[in-house]
């Protein structure tokens, strides 16, 4: 194939890719078989390895992700992200109607959509290509997670016909439907890991994740609802979307009921009263539904106020309530020892699923309500996978009920309960005893952020101690082949992957066990500060209260805690026998070279992309050498360590505040 050959041919698959990708996953509508897309799919892929020169970032191939984001560039929006007005009721919506009646002459046509629960979004193209995607954040800028946006299958990389402007933005919501949040879980549970509460954190947790890959695999998807941009080809809000849909955007159609015309407040409510109802049949959350002008003229003479539209309102639903009996009040044992009160429900259908169960918080919560066993209660459903309880029906209440007398001892070890001033939970002080806390803290120990041990997750932890091989850390380490054969779920090759995990383990740098041995208050970053501070467990041992209380962040409270953690024969054992196993209780001697206290004192900033580090390792040495690091530029800032394609704003506040910047090569001189 000639040159142009190539290209040609590269233009013509991207197109028919384009097109099927929108009939998939915008009109739900495939016209090819899977096979024959993966094949065009591979074909494109293969031509854009030969000639890279032709390889565009927007095609379809760079779907999958695989770029990694360390930190998201903040990135200052052209037109603010603004919210809208809130209302709860028909009186509100009437009110809205006859303040904006004020602000114009003549017939007001409105457009109801819905309220979309998820992630705001804010995308640009230029010439027909995505250029640009952020975040709503504080609405005056927003972080760029353009390389995680063009993985969403359902947002058009390259738009299709030819009558875009040249430059415009369009925002609109992106989420995890339910089917996918609910398979999610599913997973989770399999593997013992804490559920996700509810898809729309769910969805803003993944829109920010660093690996693209993995957010690739997530299947986020989207509506967009809002065109913006200098001379429009438009004049009526209504119509922006329906040109939008045609240039390959997933929009909210009209066929579906998902956006209507309306003249009068009670076509809006006739539209309001149908969702309301209906809701519960999407496949993705809403919380209410969006009241437009439709009219650009019109919605221009409005304007807005500081913080919204005069020309758009939200109706917001309320939340979904339901009476039933309480049949139960049990009580759950976290793996720190606070206990949860939980009532156990005749079980009732709400917002589509059937709960039997709802969580009441605490004590006070108890007696605040003055729920009773027997009591007809009211349970609602907000954004939580777990339902609450709002209230009692005092009239139903039998005669002979008496009041909830929370438990004293625990339900697991039957001891005396605790409960510290100030604090809403009770607590079970039998650290070493009580089963919950026993696995709690072994869970904790294997978990990702800690020892993040291959082939060993939370149902694994709760099996192998149900099984009697493990009651606490160290017992993990002394597992053997023959004992973990016979357990369910443990063929050959799991066990091997379970113990090459244990192993590998003792490979954790120091900061992370520190992190895993799980002292109360000592969290991942202080547990860094401590193991730069002190270098190695000894040292922390024997550190009073003073000399703890002098190292980068650590107050009373934490000091208190590692000194309580200490004084615990059991503790000191632990730890002794897991060093002689083997695992890192000081820092490496690569560690401790890198350290100084060169930097002492002074504050960075980090930005833009390296080519002598990564960015990690460039914060790290930051650290390693006494400096801080700070995530925005302020008057405390010392120095901007810049790498290449540094944010315009933080450039920008640099020079207002007259911030040293300097490059990779000076940052390695000063250490
Ligand atoms: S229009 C200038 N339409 O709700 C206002 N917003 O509470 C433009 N939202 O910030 C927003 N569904 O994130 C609009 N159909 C819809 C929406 C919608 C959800 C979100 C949006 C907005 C927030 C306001």
């Amino acid at each position: 194939m000639t040159a142009s050959e190539v290209k040609e041919k590269i233009q013509q698959l991207t197109q028919e890719i384009t097109q099927h990708n929108y009939n998939y996953y915008v009109l739900s509508n495939p016209t090819v078989s899977d096979y024959d897309f993966d094949m065009m799919l591979e074909q494109l892929i293969k031509l854009e390895q030969e000639y890279p020169e032709f390889a565009d970032e927007n095609s379809p191939t760079k779907r999958v992700g695989g770029q990694v984001t360390k930190e998201f560039e903040t990135v200052k929006h052209k037109y603010p992200m603004l919210s809208l007005g809130n209302s709860y009721s028909k009186e509100e919506i009437v009110d809205f109607e006859t303040r904006i009646k004020k602000l114009v002459d003549g017939e007001i046509e409105y457009v109801c959509e819905l309220k979309y629960d998820g992630v705001a979004i804010g995308i640009t193209y230029v010439n027909g290509k995505l250029t640009r995607a952020l975040t709503r954040g504080d609405g005056t800028q927003g972080d760029d997670i353009t390389t995680n946006v063009k993985t969403i299958k359902s947002i058009p990389l390259q738009l299709m016909g030819n009558d875009f402007p040249n430059e415009f933005e369009i925002r609109g919501e992106i989420f995890l439907p339910k089917n996918v949040f609910e398979e999610l879980n599913r997973e989770r549970e399999e593997i013992g890991e804490q559920l996700y509460a509810n898809a729309r954190n769910t969805a803003s947790g993944t829109i920010k994740m660093q690996d693209s890959a993995v957010v690739a695999q997530r299947k986020l998807d989207s509506y967009l609802y809002f065109v913006l941009g200098e001379n429009l080809p438009f004049k009526t809000h209504y119509e922006s979307i329906e040109t939008a849909g045609k240039w390959g955007f997933k929009v909210p159609s009209a066929k579906d009921n998902f956006i209507k015309k309306c003249k009068n407040i009670d076509e809006i409510f006739e539209f309001i009263n149908y969702w309301d109802k209906k809701r519960n049949e999407l496949n993705f959350d809403i919380d209410g539904v969006v009241i437009k002008v439709n009219n650009y003229r019109q919605q221009e003479e409005m304007g807005f106020t500081a913080k919204s539209p005069k020309w758009a309102i939200a109706y917001k639903f309320k939340a979904e309530q339901v009476k039933t009996k309480l049949l139960e009040i049990t009580y759950q044992v976290g793996r720190t020892g606070a206990i949860t009160p939980v009532a156990n429900l005749q079980p009732v259908l709400l917002a589509g699923t059937m709960v039997k169960r709802a969580s009441l918080h605490n004590a006070d919560q108890i007696e605040k309500l003055d729920i009773r066993v027997g009591d007809w209660v009211f349970v609602e459903k907000g954004g939580e996978i777990i339902p609450k309880i709002v209230g009692v029906e005092a009239t139903q209440r039998d005669i002979f009920s008496q009041p909830t007398q929370y438990i004293t001892h625990c339900p697991e070890c039957n001891t005396k309960l605790e409960r510290t001033e100030g604090d809403a939970k009770h607590f079970c002080p039998n650290e070493w005893g009580c089963p919950p806390q026993i696995k709690g803290k072994m869970q904790h120990f294997i978990s990702r952020k800690a020892m993040n041990i291959d082939g060993l997750g939370e149902e694994t932890i709760e099996q192998l101690y149900n099984a009697g091989l493990v009651k606490n850390i160290l017992d993990l380490y002394h597992l053997t082949k023959e004992q973990l054969l016979p357990l369910e779920r443990m063929a050959e090759k799991s066990v091997n992957n379970l113990l090459k995990g244990l192993e590998d383990s003792k490979k954790v740098p120091f900061e992370r066990v520190l992190f895993a041995i799980g002292i109360r208050y000592v969290g991942e970053t202080v547990a860094k500060k401590l193991a730069r501070h002190f270098k190695n467990i000894d040292a922390v041992m024997q550190a009073s209260f003073e000399e703890l209380i002098t190292a980068d962040e650590i107050g009373d409270k934490i000091a208190e805690s590692i000194l309580q953690f200490f004084s615990v024969q059991e503790n000191k054992q632990m730890i002794m026998e897991l060093k002689n196993l083997g695992l890192q209780f000081s820092l490496s001697e690569q560690q401790l070279e890198n350290t100084s206290d060169k930097l002492a004192g002074l504050t960075f900033v980090v930005s833009g992309v390296f080519s002598l580090f990564s960015r990690d390792e460039l914060k790290n040495l930051i650290e390693q050498n006494g400096g801080k690091v700070s995530g925005s530029i302020s008057k405390k800032t010392n120095y901007i360590v810049a790498g290449e394609n540094m944010g315009p704003s933080k450039l920008e506040k640099a020079n207002e505040l007259g911030v040293a910047i300097i490059d990779e090569q000076q940052f390695s001189a000063m250490i």
